[in-house]
């Protein structure tokens, strides 16, 4: 869809955009300098470090790292796509999205949102007419206002009532398609999803219903049954009540992640409500980066049987890149046979917050789960766990975090720490250099220039983001024969400048937004580079692009009297050597 949309249109969008009017307007700012301050929208903290700078046209929290455009806010905050981020921002200014032909009501989110609001609606008034329904949610310890919390309702038995009641036209069944409400049979007749299904609905962010979980009352296979992935629903980055825990609570101490909606909603019924579900899919990043936005401490609390302490294992996996310092990672095992509702539900709050504060911090249910694994008192047993930890411990960030982990790592295995970083080494290295930002486009190019300081590449990038217009005069040719990793990112981005003069650092960042070398253009754009009076950024850059030069020039004539002294030189290299010297 988005290549739909002229790229000049976007990136004249995204340079007129207000950014402060746009975040002003759901976030209240306060001006502080040349920039807006605010208390983060994207986690909970006491004191502002959201900043909003105009000029950039570009946000960013100190605090939680959050940062983007105005398209990247709206996308963020109001749960918008990219194209409904870009309609929004154009209606807002007045102006029409040029289009080709695929403006389908189907595609209309509004529309979707909507639909699935009435479908809602609908289904909760059918659990108020179906004794069996209410019946059965009783039974299973939910009561009304619970249910009504968490907007819980009942799909009634049939092929077509949702077909019937909201398929009245052909837009509409389109939309009923796009939503995942109906399914379409071969013969391109329809029939409803969810039937004789009690039903949660699944909310977005902002609390709007994006899809439904369905559960039978008797034991018909599935279990549950849930919408599929739409247009609006991800379950990769969706957790079912995150939204309800959000609106019970003011301040989210921590938050338990637990595999099912009935999970859920029995911890909500028995005064806990800070948990939420994954949607029936493995814990993925997105989830952890939602999940740590609004907490820095994290339990995962799945089943006691075996598909739980699977479930476990590949969350602790997907958790090791997200280790900082200050976030708590713990994992909770109920005993067999209990998961979180039948446990709460047994016990009663205080044993399930008992067993959520006993949880195993990430490094002890990591050690333990590897020392399971082998026998720790051979020699062989040694070697083989510092083997199993490698990859585990290369994936975590380095800091004091890794390095107390390996100290427990050692504990375990009776060896120093020296001794088993050595053996863990190799791993942990290809980890630095591959977690460097921006300027890791090449590794091997990096090695063989050996350098690991903030290199320049980085600092003219920076310079470049924070004032574009600043490479408006710049010599890309200069650049040619230099080989540094970020080069030809930072050769397309002058380019970039120089072909769109008024493009702004938004504007830029929005051009990589899908591009995986932009990756780390965000944080790039966020720093603060003191400008006093004469600061003149476009002399840096260009003094920048000149130790470029220089130094890609001795590492040539390096390279040459190096080849002069094991094998003989060309006349044109000879020639080259003496008039680089
Ligand atoms: P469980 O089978 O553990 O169910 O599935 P549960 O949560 O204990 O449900 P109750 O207590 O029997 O009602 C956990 C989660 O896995 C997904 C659902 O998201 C469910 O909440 N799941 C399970 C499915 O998507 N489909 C299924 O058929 C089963
Ligand atoms: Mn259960």
């Amino acid at each position: 869809m988005a290549g739909l949309i002229p790229q000049d249109f976007i990136d004249d969008l995204v340079a007129r955009a207000d950014i402060v009017e746009v975040i002003g307007r759901r976030v209240p700012l306060k001006k502080g300098g040349r920039e807006f301050k605010a208390c983060c929208p994207f986690h909970d903290e006491k004191s502002p470090s959201f900043t909003v700078s105009p000029s950039k046209g570009f946000y960013h929290c100190f605090g939680c790292g959050a940062h983007g455009t105005a398209v990247g806010f709206l996308m963020e905050f109001d749960h918008m796509t990219f194209v409904e981020a870009i309609e929004s921002l154009a209606r807002s200014m007045g102006v029409e999205v040029p289009r080709s032909e695929d403006d389908r009501p189907a595609q209309r989110y509004d529309e979707l949102f909507k639909l699935l609001a009435e479908v809602e609606r609908h289904w909760q008034q059918c659990l108020r007419d179906s004794p069996a329904a209410v019946e059965y949610l009783k039974k299973r310890g939910i009561d009304g206002a619970t249910a009504q919390r968490f907007g819980i309702g009942f799909a009634p038995d049939g092929w077509s009532n949702v077909l019937d009641k909201f398929g009245t036209s052909d837009d509409a069944i389109d939309r009923l398609l796009a939503t995942g409400l109906i399914i379409r049979k071969d013969n391109g007749r329809h029939y409803d999803r969810f039937r004789n299904r009690v039903v949660f609905p699944i909310r977005d962010a902002r609390g709007r219903c994006i899809g439904f979980g369905g559960r039978t009352m008797g034991d018909e296979e599935p279990k549950y049954l849930n919408s599929p992935e739409t247009v609006l629903f991800h379950k990769g980055s969706e957790l079912y009540g995150l939204w309800e825990a959000r609106q019970a609570l003011r301040h989210i101490e921590r938050l338990v992640v637990v595999e099912g909606y009935m999970d859920v909603v029995a911890l909500a019924r028995n005064g806990i409500d800070f948990a939420a579900a994954t949607l029936g899919t493995a814990t993925t990043a997105e989830h952890l980066n939602r999940l740590f936005r609004l907490s820095e401490n994290v339990a995962f609390c799945f089943d006691g049987d075996k598909a739980g302490r699977k479930a476990a294992w590949r969350a602790l996996e997907t958790a090791l890149p997200h280790i900082r310092e200050g976030r708590q990672i713990r994992f909770v095992f109920l005993p067999d046979g209990h998961d979180p509702d039948s446990y709460v539900n047994e016990l009663g709050s205080d044993a399930f917050i008992r067993a959520l504060d006993e949880g195993l911090p990430l490094s002890a249910y990591l050690i333990e789960e590897l020392a399971a694994q082998v026998d720790l008192a051979s020699v062989d047993g040694k070697a083989r766990f510092a083997e199993l930890a490698k990859p585990l411990v290369a994936k975590i960030p380095a800091g004091v975090y890794r390095d107390l982990l390996l100290g427990s790592l050692a504990d375990r295995v009776g060896l120093s720490t020296e001794k088993l970083e050595r053996n863990i080494a190799g791993a942990v290295g290809d980890r630095k250099d591959a977690s460097r930002p921006v300027v890791s486009l090449s590794r091997r190019r990096r090695a063989a220039s050996g350098s690991g300081k903030p290199s320049v590449v980085r600092r003219a990038i920076t310079l470049l983001l924070n004032h574009p217009a600043a490479a408006l005069d710049l010599d890309v040719e200069k650049l040619a024969g230099v080989n540094r990793p970020g080069i030809e990112l930072l050769q397309q981005l002058i380019e970039t400048t120089q072909n769109q003069p008024n493009i702004t650092t938004a504007g830029l960042l929005e051009r990589w937004r899908n591009d995986p070398a932009g990756l780390h253009l965000g944080k790039l754009a966020a720093v603060e580079i003191p400008g006093d009076d004469d600061f003149d950024p476009a002399a840096e850059l260009q003094d920048c692009l000149t130790q470029l030069a220089a130094a890609a020039r001795r590492e040539h004539v390096g390279l040459l009297i190096e080849k002069q002294r094991v094998s003989a030189l060309s006349e044109d290299e000879k020639a080259e050597l003496r008039q680089l010297r």
